[in-house]
């Protein structure tokens, strides 16, 4: 059965493209994530937000499969998060761009295209998708941080991945690539790509179809933007989430990161 839908310029999106239940999550013996649970639905922009060492990059990492978790389940695509043939569907750019320095633009996306069995053609399509044409034939240590993180995402998008898992891929970027980063987003999404994309930035959030807010390894929220605004009681989602954070009867007094709970 479909699960509830996200809706966006009019459509409306069903079924489950990840599940997280009652996930439990133990870094350095401290609990990093604690009773996590959220759905996400297939073909949504969901924004996964919260202030530095919530544990957004934790959960990316255990719904990709490469973070142990202590308690709770994880489905993605339908399977348990880490099961081998996800590695063709999923696809996960980390926080540090992981792409070889000596290498070209383009040939760090003909390798990552050649290894997911995608064309020459589909690589130059995904450094044009990210803005990269011009400097294809740069190596990767001779861009800024900003070209250099592009690198990492056109590698991700060659694999044509049906969930993509975006670890803050906007930071050091300026507002003009940030924009257009966010509307290839919604493009990806429109053409049926799930993305999960982690940000601090809560002005970002207005760019996403939901949101799940974590603060100190919990699921502070799961709600759109406008949920937010509204719950939190200003335009600016900034200030809602700190409203939000001020008013929620819970006791968010970083025991997670204190490991006192
Ligand atoms: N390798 C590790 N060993 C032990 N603890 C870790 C490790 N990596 C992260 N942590 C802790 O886990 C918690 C969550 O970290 P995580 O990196 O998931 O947060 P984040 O929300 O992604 O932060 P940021 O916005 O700074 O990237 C933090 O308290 C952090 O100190
Ligand atoms: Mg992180």
């Amino acid at each position: 059965m479909p699960s509830a839908g996200a809706h966006r310029a009019g459509r409306i999106v069903s079924a489950t493209a990840l599940s997280v239940q009652n996930l439990h999550v133990v870094r350095g013996k401290k609990p990093v994530l604690q009773d996590v649970s959220a759905t996400v639905p297939t073909g949504a922009v969901v924004g996964l937000l919260g202030p530095s060492g919530s544990g957004k990059t934790t959960l990316l990492r255990a719904c990709v499969g490469v973070q142990r978790i202590s308690s709770g389940s994880i489905t993605v695509l339908g399977l348990p998060a880490g099961t081998a043939s996800l590695r063709e569907t999923v696809g996960y750019v980390t926080q540090a761009a992981s792409v070889y320095k000596d290498l070209t633009v383009e040939e760090n996306v003909r390798y990552f295209a050649a290894i997911h069995g995608r064309s020459r053609i589909e690589a130059t399509t995904a450094i044009s998708d990210v803005g990269l044409s011009k400097l294809a034939k740069r190596t990767a240590q001779s861009l800024s941080g900003g070209q250099f993180s592009r690198v990492s995402l056109a590698c991700a998008l060659v694999t044509a991945p049906r969930l993509l898992m975006l670890d803050e891929p906007t930071v050091g970027l300026d507002p003009v690539l940030r924009a257009d980063l966010w509307a290839q987003f919604a493009q990806l999404s429109t053409n049926g790509t799930t993305l999960v994309v982690s940000s601090h930035v809560m002005e970002e959030a207005s760019h996403c179809d939901s949101l799940l807010l974590l603060r100190a390894g919990r699921l502070l929220a799961a709600l759109t933007p406008g949920q937010l605004r509204e719950r939190g009681q200003s335009e600016d989602l900034e200030l809602a989430f700190l409203h939000l954070i001020q008013s929620t009867d819970v006791e968010f007094t970083d025991s997670a990161q204190d490991g006192a709970a």
